[in-house]
Order: structure tokens, then sequence, then C-alpha cells
């Protein structure tokens, strides 16, 4: 059942992977099933490589697409970097921030996540802030405090009237790409946790942000989590680099819509 009018968001986090070459041909077998559903929304994030051709054939369909990442200035001398705004030029609605990939390979820190928070929304780009616990973090009973960190550290700034502007992904460290999900249960109450937090920014509009779950999730697991009353939709990588399972998703979502 879709909660309180947010419509579920099925979107596929592909990472390193796809040539752009490989990417039309998903992107192809993607839009073949999924490309004209509208009771789920849909976005696929390839490499920013992938990025021009993706949105040449996501036209006219109603699937979204999104970057990976993006650096907080508008324009200069950053070697390697892209900006929001060379975002937006290939039709990109969502970038995603904050991945723990991103936090734990290259350093990123919740104040830097936070830069780019605000230079996405001033580009009217959505992001897609992660957040999420070690095993580690969770075993020490930090979960909670963590998550906290990270969410007010990245929303820092952000007002109510760009509170729908924003989603969540919530992606357990220890549950992406190690096929361990997250019960219903553990993502739901993180997800609570984090709906509260919002409430607490955004007042009523905290209730319409929608919350992702990411970490090996999946046709076979998703079912149970997207039943629960804060799971708004998922954040998929490995089985968004296969046409059939992402539309999988995309169908078990609709299901619920
Ligand atoms: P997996 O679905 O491969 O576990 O990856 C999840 C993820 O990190 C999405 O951003």
């Amino acid at each position: 059942m879709q909660k309180n009018n947010r419509k579920y968001l099925i979107a596929g986090n592909w990472k390193m992977n796809k040539t752009a070459a490989e990417a039309r041909e998903l992107i192809k077998e993607i839009n073949a099933v999924v490309g004209q559903k509208t009771d789920v929304a849909v976005a696929v994030c390839p490499p920013f490589t992938a990025l021009e051709s993706a949105a040449e054939l996501l036209k006219d369909t109603n699937i979204q697409l999104g970057a990976q990442n993006m650096y907080p200035k508008a324009e200069g001398a950053y070697t390697g970097e892209i900006s929001a705004v060379m975002l937006r030029e290939l039709y990109c609605s969502f970038v995603i921030l904050g991945h723990s990939e991103r936090r734990e390979y290259f350093g990123e820190s919740d104040a830097f996540i936070n830069e780019k928070v605000i230079a996405a929304l001033e580009s009217n780009l959505k992001p897609i802030l992660c957040v999420g616990e070690t095993l580690s973090q969770r075993e020490s009973g930090e979960m909670l405090s963590v998550i906290e960190t990270q969410m007010k550290g990245g929303l820092k700034g952000v007002g109510e009237d760009n509170g729908e502007n924003i989603v969540i992904a919530y992606e357990p460290v220890w549950a992406i790409g190690t096929g361990k999900t997250a019960t219903p249960e553990m993502a739901q109450e993180v997800h609570a946790f984090i709906r509260k937090l919002l409430v607490e920014q955004f007042g009523e509009t905290g209730t319409k942000v929608r919350i992702l779950y990411g970490g090996s999730m999946k046709p076979e697991n998703a079912s149970e989590l997207l039943d629960q009353s804060d799971i708004d939709g998922g954040l998929i990588g490995g089985a968004a680099l296969k046409a059939k399972s992402f539309a999988e998703l995309v169908t078990i979502a609709q299901s619920k819509s």
C-alpha cells in the first residue's frame, strides 16, 4: 500500500558498471517493460559517461534519470569533477549523494555531503541522500546516533520548502552487495527513526518525504520490505543491472500502489 500519498520510487544505482553501449542496451530492455508505468516512480542512475545516451533513450518515458555524485561548486578549476548544472543539462532529476562507498573510499564527510545537497537543490536536482551504519556501529549500539549525525549533517540548512525535494536512502553498510538484507522489522525501525527526524526538521512536510531502503534488495525480499509503513521504495544495486530483476521490483511496487 502506498503510504500518505508517497508514490513508491524504485531507483537503480548502477555504480561503476556498464559502458555507454551496454547502458543503451539495458535501458532499452528496462524501457520496454516499465517505461510507461505511472503508478510507480522509476529512476536509473548510470555512470556519468552513459548519462547522455540514457537521456536520449528515456525521453518520452516515465523513467527518470539520476547521477551518482556531483561536486558542490558551479564551475571552476576542479579537475575531474562534475557540477549540478552539467547534470541538469543532461536531464538528470536525481543525484545520489553520500553513498557509503563514497564516504568510505573517498573520505566524504557529512559537511561536504551537505554542501552537495545544498548545491543540488539550488539547481533543482533532487538529492537521494544515503545514510547507514556499519556492522560494528550496529553491534556497539551506535546505530541510531550514527544515522542522526548523518541526517542532521547532510540536511543542515535545508528548509521546509525544500523538504519534498529530498529523498533519503537508508542503506545499512553491512547489507550492501553482501546478500545480507536487513529484515523488514530492522529496516522499519530505522526508517521510522528517520521519519521522526524529518518531521522534526520539516514539520508536516517530513511525512511526505520518501525513504528508500537499499542493501541487497531483490525480487525475493522486496515485497515484505515495501510493506513496511515507512519504506517508500528501494535504491537497488546489483539487481538493477539486469532488466528482468529491476522490472520485477517495479512490478512488485506497482502491485502495492
Ligand atoms: P546492492 O543492492 O548491490 O546491495 O547495493 C545497494 C546499494 O548500495 C544501492 O545504492
